[in-house]
């Protein structure tokens, strides 16, 4: 693909490129989002500098890459429920310094995400990116066939229990100066809103039919049809192997530098090397849709006598 109407230059010949000549809050023709589009595709992760985005220019960045979220944890940007705030100060980990793909707990996780700096640390607080893609085009075919047969189990109040938030929600509770929140309740309430949430360990990417790997140490509780133990050493496998420098590309931030990320063909660490200083981001999530694993995407040779 050539591009008309943006400068993109690629960080790798595998991950990340950088997107110049666009003012993303005056956008006025149409195909400029498309050559964007285009360009997030090809390369998984895109960044943009100096782009001091205005809450509805960000909204209609959002919109050109399907429906808007609203997301259950994070605050929003008065007005603007699509409109995420992550901050971070002090010395607790902000608990995304893992690497994972968002919201893969849900049966329609986001396909792409796009984070805006309002407020950086004085240094530190970069953000890598890792190509899902890449990371399983490099197991090779023996590999390959084994997880193109598993299916993995995402599982939100699973990984919150391993990460100790109920009790950190509880203590969070507070009326009249005084905590009231209780663990179990916290708990039950999660687990009510929130079912887990089965997918292809492999998905084909709903753009581009990329083969890509979906399982991440964040959500991905277990590979189903076979053992327990089995299940914890290929996803840890799978987690150290994603990491590959050669699979990923880091971002220094600056205020109002703009990532793009397509979350079905990535996972993304955020590092936590800033505290106590203060970090603040914008984040929105758009295009929700059911990961799948599509036969006529797949090699003959590869697709597992199990899956019909
Ligand atoms: C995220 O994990 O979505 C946030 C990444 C970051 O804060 O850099």
């Amino acid at each position: 693909m050539t591009f008309e109407r943006i400068s993109v230059e690629p960080m790798s010949p595998v991950i990340g490129a950088t997107v110049s000549g666009v003012d993303l809050n005056d956008i006025r023709d149409p195909a400029v989002y498309e050559e964007i589009r285009q360009a997030l595709w090809k390369h998984h992760v895109i960044f943009f500098r100096n782009q001091p985005l205005e809450p509805d220019a960000y909204l209609r960045l959002g919109e050109s890459f399907g429906d808007m979220e609203n997301h259950e944890f994070f605050p929003h940007v008065e007005g603007y429920p699509q409109i995420q705030v992550i901050r971070h100060e002090g010395n607790v980990r902000p608990e995304t310094d893992r690497w994972h793909t968002d919201v893969t707990f849900r049966e329609r996780p986001s396909r792409v995400a796009i984070l805006r700096a309002v407020k950086i640390p004085p240094s530190g607080g970069d953000t890598l990116w890792a190509s899902t893609a890449a990371a399983f085009d490099a197991l090779g075919p023996d590999f390959q066939r084994l997880l193109l047969a598993l299916d993995a189990r995402h599982d939100l109040p699973w990984s919150f229990r391993l990460n100790d938030n109920y009790r950190k929600f509880a203590e969070g509770r507070v009326r009249d100066g005084k905590p009231y929140g209780d663990v179990l309740e916290e708990e039950l309430k999660m687990v009510r809103r929130n079912p887990s949430a089965t997918h292809p360990a492999v998905i084909t990417h709903p753009v581009t039919n990329r083969l890509t790997l979906f399982v991440n140490s964040i959500w991905t509780m277990r590979l189903e049809g076979i053992h327990p133990d089995l299940s914890d050493q290929l996803l840890r496998m799978m987690a150290d192997w994603v990491k590959k420098p050669e699979f990923s590309c880091r971002f220094r931030w600056e205020q109002d530098s703009v990532a793009i990320w397509d979350n079905f063909a990535t996972q993304h660490y955020a590092t936590f090397d800033y505290g106590p200083h203060y970090r603040e981001m914008q984040r929105m999530t758009c295009g929700s849709t059911t990961p799948q694993l599509l036969r006529e995407q797949v090699p003959p040779a590869l697709w597992p006598a199990s899956r019909t």
